[in-house]
């Protein structure tokens, strides 16, 4: 029997390419498992697949929507008593230079990437105090490891910095209620999120499985011992040419010049 046996999980973005990975490694330790995300078809048939395997609760839920935050952790504290570990790995990704980036654009992305891992991490936090232990893991970025942060990925990178940052300070703030953070940064990987990017370079992206292999082996880790950041990142260069070109082409510039 695993040590995580029985212990409860939330994840969100569960049906995503990450997120599904990580439930799946979660289920094989038969970790009971809240699935968040807003697809409700997805959710379930994800929640069916893993049925054999573990108790899985089903849970839609908007994480740029406060109430439904509160929601989620209501509903499982209800059914299970207890959160032991939240994994947020909801996100979206964003592509633009700054000046065309449109608000409401800019507002998804600060809402889900941000925000719901900082609500949500608020919102388990005084349960796991009180218990004397917990572990939060944050799907974090590759791309805060690149400085200044990459043309037309400027709000999405500076909030997964944030998000490091934020990530850091809670480790420090909590460990000595047992309380561990974890934050993982994965290179660029094979996933729905990057199928909608431009100049992605098929043949060097990563599986998610390596995400959820650094998942399990934060979580498989002794009591006294917390892996603060792992970083999992491309074999070759994940961020500069050709996956996401340090120079990006800005469609503007050229014609700026031709007027000068
Ligand atoms: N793929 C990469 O190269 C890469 C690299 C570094 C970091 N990351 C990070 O890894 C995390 C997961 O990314 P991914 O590649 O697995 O993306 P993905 O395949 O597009 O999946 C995104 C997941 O987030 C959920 N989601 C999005 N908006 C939501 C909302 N408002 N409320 C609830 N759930 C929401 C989606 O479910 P629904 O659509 O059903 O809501 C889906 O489950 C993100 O934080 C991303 O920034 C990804």
């Amino acid at each position: 029997m695993s040590d995580l046996e029985g212990k409860v999980a939330i994840v969100t973005g569960a049906t995503g390419g990450i997120g599904k990975d990580i439930v799946a490694r979660l289920a094989e330790q038969k970790i009971i498992l809240v699935l968040a995300a807003r697809r409700q078809d997805a959710l379930e048939e994800l929640a069916y697949a893993l049925k054999d395997k573990t108790r899985v609760l089903a849970l839609k839920c908007d994480v740029t929507e406060r109430s439904d935050l509160e929601a989620l952790v209501e509903k499982t504290l209800s059914e299970f008593s207890n959160i032991d570990i939240l994994i947020n790995a909801a996100g979206v990704s964003s592509q633009y230079p700054f000046w065309e980036q449109p608000l409401d654009d800019i507002e998804k992305v600060m809402r889900t990437n941000y925000y719901s891992y900082v609500m949500l991490s608020r919102l388990v936090v005084e349960q796991m105090k009180r218990k004397n232990r917990g572990h939060i893991v944050n799907i974090t970025s590759g791309s805060v490891m690149v400085e200044p942060p990459p043309r037309n990925f400027i709000v999405y990178t500076s909030l997964k910095v944030a998000l490091r940052a934020f990530a850091k300070g809670l480790f420090w703030e909590m460990r000595d209620f047992g309380i561990k953070v974890t934050s993982i940064f994965p290179g660029v990987t094979r996933t729905p999120l990057t199928g909608k990017l431009k100049n992605i370079s098929e043949e060097r992206l990563m599986e998610p499985e390596a995400v959820a292999d650094a998942v399990l082996f934060a979580l498989k880790q002794p009591e006294n011992t917390c892996p603060l950041e792992l970083a999992v990142i491309n074999q070759k260069t994940p961020w500069t040419k050709p996956v996401i070109p340090f120079k990006q082409e800005h469609p503007r510039e050229e014609k700026l010049r031709i007027k000068n």
